[in-house]
């Protein structure tokens, strides 16, 4: 993959994110990408052509983002690497992960490649840690959600989370993500992240729970 590739690709992800929140955003893509490619140092694993090329594209057709009568992310992403010279194997790499990244999906990958770990550990790193709080706030604000709801029943097994409110979502999703790493570097930054975000709750219940 050249360097002009990857530029090329850069401008074209850009050009389709515009609609998403800013949880989504480019940033959030040069952060997926500047992880992933941290990851595949330390773990020495994986094509860094592919991880980069993935990592940029993760986000291309997310569901929650796409428009009735939107092409398939597949078409999308597959179309755009053919009219770059992308070798064949690699862009159904690239396609895969995309396919199959996301924590809702309730589509599991076939197999687990090297590259598709490495993106994935780096897309839900950054959804912990001080980044992933201020993302689910971005989020929650987006869908107009409360920040809390004390009053309403809850659907979670532990914790004070509750309907549809953004500290529910640190309990259904956030708290979670640290045990399903797939590399050991991911599993190793998750494990502070996590720290991070119970030190965050913890903080944010004692400011809630005022003595009256
Ligand atoms: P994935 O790409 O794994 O499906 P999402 O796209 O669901 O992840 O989430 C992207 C970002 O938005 C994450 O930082 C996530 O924590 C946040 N987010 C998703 N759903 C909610 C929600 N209901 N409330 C707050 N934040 C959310
Ligand atoms: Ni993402």
């Amino acid at each position: 993959m050249s360097t002009n590739n990857i530029e090329l690709t850069e401008r074209f992800v850009k050009e389709h994110l515009s609609g998403y929140d800013s949880g989504h955003d480019w940033w959030h893509i040069t952060r997926v990408r500047d992880m992933a490619v941290h990851i595949h140092k330390a773990e020495r694993k994986g094509n860094k052509n592919v991880i980069e090329m993935a990592a940029l594209l993760h986000d291309i057709g997310d569901s929650k983002f796409r428009k009735h009568g939107d092409p398939d992310p597949g078409v999308i992403i597959s179309g755009f690497l053919k009219s770059l010279d992308v070798e064949d194997d690699q862009i159904s790499e690239v396609v895969r992960i995309n396919r199959f990244i996301s924590f809702s999906s309730q589509k599991k990958p076939d197999i687990k490649s090297d590259e598709f770990n490495i993106v994935q550990d780096a897309d839900r790193l950054d959804a912990i840690g001080a980044i992933g709080i201020a993302r689910a706030f971005s989020y929650g604000g987006f869908r107009n959600n409360a920040l809390y709801q004390p009053d309403v029943n809850s659907k979670l097994q532990e914790g004070p989370g509750c309907g549809n409110s953004t500290i529910a979502h640190f309990y259904e999703k956030l708290l979670v993500l640290k045990d399903m790493m797939n590399t050991e570097t991911g599993r190793v930054i998750a494990e502070e992240r996590h720290t991070y975000i119970v030190d965050f709750l913890k903080r944010f219940f004692e400011e809630w729970n005022v003595e009256k």
